[in-house]
């Protein structure tokens, strides 16, 4: 495929490996002497609970104590044992849920920290030996240990574990493969399958985080359509197609041309589908947005904390990974991704405030602002949806608004659905999985203020902000179920908290994923 981006600065020659290797986690049955371990140590009544510790690494409750081993959510603390050799105890807390998913981020991180020490020179080979032990780990279950349990950890030491880097310089040591040891053949075997689909969450996760995190200098439309489709040709049955500006001109995707008209790299669609179903499966549809880079065009963004929109394609990403992963797992369903892809930038082809675009349903809208980009190019997207593709639900994912962030925060995703049992589905699939998003309205009396004046629909009228995003979008769901996830908040992070890794988070990936599972009952 043409379309390789003029190149910008040498970067163009350093490419991120993507995907990121992910840790390895299976679930056995089988203590293993010698192998570095971690085990829990859970709240009893206010007191840590040694017992699984004072077992495992045999060592009296004094020396425990004297180590101030605590059962605080996250708390490590490492154990000398006999010959040199050293376990941890990880607080685990008292029942909070999620707290699986912070102790095995907690794990990751020490293995992490202790295996880069070892990489910074200066060690003593014994001190490199023993610190390359910790590239596997064993991590004793609790007794009462349940699929939540396994799941948590899974995501946790996967996603705790995360790194994105651009570099030749030789990647350091680091963790492979932990495992997590039940106390009978049985319980491991009912657990395995859990610990493999916690990781294919994760998996889809960290796809998403590598292509949001992405410079933009590297990614450009052109680059995030070929590298999704590269990465879908080695999943048996996803297929990716893959339409170029060309393409879309004749097809009449007003929105997407628009925006992507005032940037030298041009725009794309990415279209993915997975066919998991027999006949009458239902048809999900998601649109995930894929700017690559939003200045804000015309109407341009302050400079201050700009290079944070490199990370504007972290709805379509989430798309992109969902899909990998749900095909990966062969649900029963037919799903078809669409994300449309355009660098919104500052040129003489920029489109203007107060021009009027023709979207691909032939709706037409009034530009206001060219910061309102996002929804610009959705329409489109959810258009060819509702006509091209005759889905039964359509999901939308887009870093839509900043009102997002002001509403809810940096942790949780808002939903607008057409039905309220939608927007619960998504909430019920995102507990599951680690990631939580809370309803949002649509109320009836702003919608008058979307209609047009000289045009169909007015793109960024008045109003509360996220709000007036989701009834645009809504005028180009032709009436079907729909949902619309807004994630401008929780899709980035400034700082490490649980299994969030400072950057882009990857967030909704995984309750996509969860979503399809579900429907696909
Ligand atoms: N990509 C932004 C939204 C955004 C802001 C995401 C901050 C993440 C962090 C979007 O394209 C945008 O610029 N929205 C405008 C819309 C406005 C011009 C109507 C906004 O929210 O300010
Ligand atoms: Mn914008
Ligand atoms: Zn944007």
């Amino acid at each position: 495929m043409s379309g390789s981006a003029t190149p910008t600065s040498n970067a163009d020659a350093i490419l991120p490996v993507i995907p990121s290797a992910l840790v390895e986690v299976d679930v056995v049955a089988r203590w293993r002497d010698g192998l570095p371990a971690a085990v829990p140590v859970p709240d009893g009544d206010g007191e840590p609970e040694l017992g699984s510790c004072l077992e495992t690494f045999g060592v009296d409750a004094a020396v425990l104590r004297a180590l101030d081993v605590s059962s605080e959510l996250g708390q490590v603390r490492t154990v000398p044992l006999s010959g040199g050799r050293f376990g941890w105890a990880i607080g685990s807390g008292d029942g909070t849920s999620g707290r699986w998913r912070t102790v095995g981020a907690a794990l990751a991180r020490t293995a992490r920290s202790r295996l880069e020490d070892s990489d910074e020179g200066g060690n003593t080979p014994e001190d490199l030996g023993e610190a390359l032990d910790v590239e596997y780990l064993q991590f004793r279950l609790p007794t009462d240990v349940d699929e939540e349990v396994v799941s948590g950890l899974t995501l946790g030491v996967t996603l705790g574990d995360y790194r994105f880097r651009v570099t030749q310089r030789a990647a350091p040591p680091r963790l492979r493969k932990v495992l997590l040891v039940a106390e009978t053949e049985e319980s491991a075997q009912r657990l395995r399958p859990v610990a493999r689909k916690a990781r294919e969450w994760a998996a889809a996760t960290a796809l998403a985080r590598d292509l949001a995190n992405t410079p933009s200098n590297i990614k450009d439309p052109a680059w995030l359509a070929t590298t999704a489709a590269k990465t879908a040709e080695h999943v048996p049955g996803l297929r990716a197609t893959v339409r170029e500006e060309k393409w879309l001109a004749d097809h009449g995707f007003g929105g997407v041309l628009a925006v992507g008209g005032g940037s030298s790299r041009p725009p794309r669609l990415l279209e993915l589908h997975w066919d998991g179903g027999e006949s009458g499966a239902p048809h999900l549809l998601f649109v995930g947005k894929g700017i690559t880079f939003d200045t804000g065009g015309i109407s341009l963004k302050p400079a201050e904390g700009m290079e944070m929109m490199r990370t504007d394609m972290a709805g379509g990403g989430a798309v992109i990974g969902a899909m990998a992963s749900i095909a990966r797992l062969g649900l029963p369903l037919r799903v078809t991704a669409l994300v449309p892809m355009a660098e919104n930038h500052v040129s003489g082809s920029a489109y203007r405030p107060g021009d009027v675009v023709r979207h691909y349903d032939g709706t037409t809208t009034e530009v206001a602002n060219t910061d309102a980009e996002g929804r610009m190019v959705m329409a489109d997207a959810l258009g060819y949806a509702v006509r091209e593709h005759h889905p039964d639900m359509l999901v939308d994912v887009a870093t839509l608004t900043g009102a997002m962030k002001v509403a809810l925060g940096l942790r949780t995703g808002g939903v607008f659905s057409s039905e309220q049992s939608l927007a619960e589905r998504v909430r019920q699939a995102g507990e599951r999985v680690g990631e939580s998003w809370w309803p949002m309205p649509l109320p009836e009396d702003h919608v008058a203020d979307v209609r047009g004046t000289n045009a169909d629909v007015r793109q960024a009228p008045e109003g509360p902000g996220a709000v007036m995003a989701a009834l645009f979008l809504r005028e180009f769901t032709g009436g079907l179920p729909w949902a619309h996830l807004d994630i401008a908040g929780p899709a980035r992070a400034e700082k490490n908290y649980d299994e969030v890794v400072a950057g882009a988070t990857g967030f909704a990936a995984r309750t996509l994923v969860q979503l399809a599972e579900g429907l696909a009952d």
